[in-house]
């Protein structure tokens, strides 16, 4: 059988690249932690690419190797313990992972940056907002005081914070969890980024904030034609805002697919467990399903499919052979461009 190749990732539906090519192309990716217990292998072949204006959503249970592919990204992983075999990391066409020190430097925070769930730990409780985001251009582009402190007001109506002028010098604590969170969007913002990486950005906000500040982060996106990676536990709260999606498990991409396609035809069966643990308006008062349970300890991750365990199509085959990302096609072999699902029986699970 015919496989996906290292490229396999979604084609960009919109935006292009001055560069040609993609912004960020991470190609068989792994990572790795040597702990007490054994070497955890946290990531395992990830392959991805974005495009500027595009957005790649990153989904996947808790511990299922998204943060680490973003830290690796970034050049933040804690190494050690955290270790790289093998993979790289192209930016604008370079291998990240080959460059120096001081050339990751210069990428970090200017042309790749990163927004994080808790923007309380992330900020600084005892400089003013305007002080810190003032930092930025007073650091890196040498502006006065007075200059940076114009540039951080701009930024903070960018974001639509109410009233910046007259908030510009309150502390962290004096604004709300999404009025903080829009403020660690202009931190990322502020040196006018290639590629956002947001990291669980409204995991810790109510619902309707999370929409508000969702709707903010893909609006700037496309006014800059950026490329950002959302990564989130939450299928709802991407739907609107991604391009395309890659559905992550124990360290491996199992299902990639522009975003509408996925939620209509799930073609890998963990993807259809998340998908029918999502509330439901139409299904109100039901039992919601749960994909029973748990992800598997990294550092005895099962042979063959690692989601075998909780597979309710698991055969035998399953047990004993990794499935490559395969190509997904319509029931005919019509091409469905973007798509691709790491399971055996992913005819079975789009096509029924
Ligand atoms: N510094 C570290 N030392 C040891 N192991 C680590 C370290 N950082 C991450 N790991 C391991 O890597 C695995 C993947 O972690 P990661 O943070 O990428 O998960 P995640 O998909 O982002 O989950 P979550 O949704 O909980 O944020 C974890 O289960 C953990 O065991
Ligand atoms: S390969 Fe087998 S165990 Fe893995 S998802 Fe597909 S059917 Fe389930
Ligand atoms: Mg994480």
């Amino acid at each position: 059988m015919t496989t996906i190749d290292k490229t396999s990732s979604v084609p960009a539906p919109r935006g292009s690249d001055d560069f040609g090519g993609p912004l960020l192309e991470v190609r068989d990716l792994h990572v790795e932690f040597h702990t007490r217990d054994g070497v955890a292998k946290a990531v395992n072949g990830v392959n991805y690419t974005v495009s500027a204006g595009e957005t790649l959503a990153v989904l996947g249970e808790s511990g299922s190797g998204k943060s680490v592919t973003a830290q690796a990204i970034m050049g933040i992983l804690d190494m050690p313990p955290g270790r790289i075999p093998k993979g790289e990391i192209f930016f604008r066409g370079e291998d990240m992972l080959k460059m120096s020190a001081d050339e990751r430097r210069k990428i970090r925070g200017r042309k790749i940056a990163m927004i994080f769930q808790d923007a309380l730990s992330s900020l600084n409780p005892v400089l003013s907002v305007g002080y810190q985001l003032g930092e930025m251009f007073r650091v890196h582009q040498g502006l006065s005081k007075k200059e940076a402190k114009a540039k951080a007001i701009e930024l903070m109506d960018k974001v639509k914070i109410p009233a910046a002028k007259a908030r510009v010098d309150d502390y962290p604590h004096q604004f709300s969890g999404g009025m903080r969170q829009r403020i660690m969007i202009a931190m990322a913002l502020a040196l006018e980024p290639d590629l956002i990486i947001a990291d669980e950005p409204t995991t810790a906000l109510d619902v309707t904030v999370q929409a508000q500040v969702m709707d903010l982060l893909a609006e700037l996106q496309r006014e800059y034609n950026m490329g950002l990676i959302l990564i989130t536990h939450d299928l709802g709260v991407v739907a609107d805002v991604a391009d395309k999606i890659a559905v992550m498990y124990a360290g491996r991409i199992v299902e990639t697919a522009p975003v509408h396609e996925l939620y209509k035809r799930p073609a890998h069966p963990y993807t259809k467990g998340l998908l029918d643990s999502i509330p439901r308006l139409d299904q109100k008062g039901q039992e919601l399903y749960a994909i029973k349970g748990l992800p598997p300890n990294l550092t005895r991750i099962p042979s063959g499919c690692a989601f075998n365990p909780r597979c309710p199509m698991a055969q035998d085959i399953c047990r004993t052979d990794i499935p490559a990302l395969f190509p997904v096609t319509e029931r005919d072999g019509g091409e469905l461009p973007g798509r691709g699902s790491a399971c055996h029986f992913w005819k079975e699970t789009i096509h029924g």
